[in-house]
């Protein structure tokens, strides 16, 4: 079916005019803004003994450092005493919808939040231990990683069992967060974000610089997947 009459065309023709009245907002897009699903808490950090605690964190893994392309992970928490992660550790449970049939599907498998409560020892000296018990007082924390998204790189559009708790390290302009229908970029300035990863959401970095956050997921004893 189309919808091409005289009177249409008219009609879209003066709303073009309306539209193109007021020229678009570009400066507050370089800021954070609040909206259903992201928040930012009232607490804040150091960044610059975040970023000093990244630095040294990174002499002790094998990652390497913040990626160019993909995304890199390093964890903070872990099951008590477990030393290997397994790769669903590293997802974990999500919905997405793929193709055009617009169906949701699962993929991974479900896992218990409420299992990450040990400080990864290799960093307990380091002021991510400080901010991870800070943020424990807040909220219940399972997995807390340091997660790096690399440059023109986005996360599949999915949902979560659980919210997520967003401190960003090393961020740039470019770099979004959108959870169903609202963006905003995340400043990394210390501050701490609530996302609300039940909805739809997707993380990416538009930038041409790379972008760090720590991110902590806040298990909940009644998930809505
Ligand atoms: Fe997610």
């Amino acid at each position: 079916m189309t919808s091409t009459s005289s009177a249409l065309i008219a009609s879209d023709r003066a709303r073009m005019a309306e539209l193109l009245e007021h020229a678009p907002d570009t400066e507050s897009v370089a800021s954070f803004t609040p909206g259903p699903g992201i928040a930012k808490l009232d607490v804040s950090f150091d960044i610059e003994k975040m970023r000093e605690a990244l630095q040294v964190a990174l002499t002790r893994t094998d990652w390497g450092g913040p990626v160019d392309d993909g995304f890199g992970a390093f964890s903070l928490t872990r099951r008590p005493g477990v030393e290997v992660e397994t790769p669903n550790d590293l997802s974990g449970l999500f919905y997405t919808r793929v193709d055009d049939t617009y169906e949701e599907v699962p993929r991974e498998e479900r896992v218990d939040e409420f299992a990450f409560t040990e400080f990864v020892p290799r960093f307990e000296d380091l002021y991510f231990k400080e901010v991870w018990q800070t943020l424990s007082q807040i909220a219940p924390l399972g997995r807390t990683r340091v997660l790096s998204k690399g440059l023109y790189n986005c996360n599949s559009w999915h949902r979560d069992p659980e919210p997520r708790l967003h401190v960003p390290i090393i961020s740039n302009p470019g770099s979004l967060f959108v959870v169903n229908h609202h963006v905003t970029h995340l400043p990394a300035d210390g501050s701490v974000y609530f996302t609300d990863t039940r909805g739809y959401h997707t993380a990416l970095n538009g930038g041409e610089s790379e972008r760090v956050h720590l991110v902590a997921a806040l298990p909940q004893s009644n998930p809505t997947a």
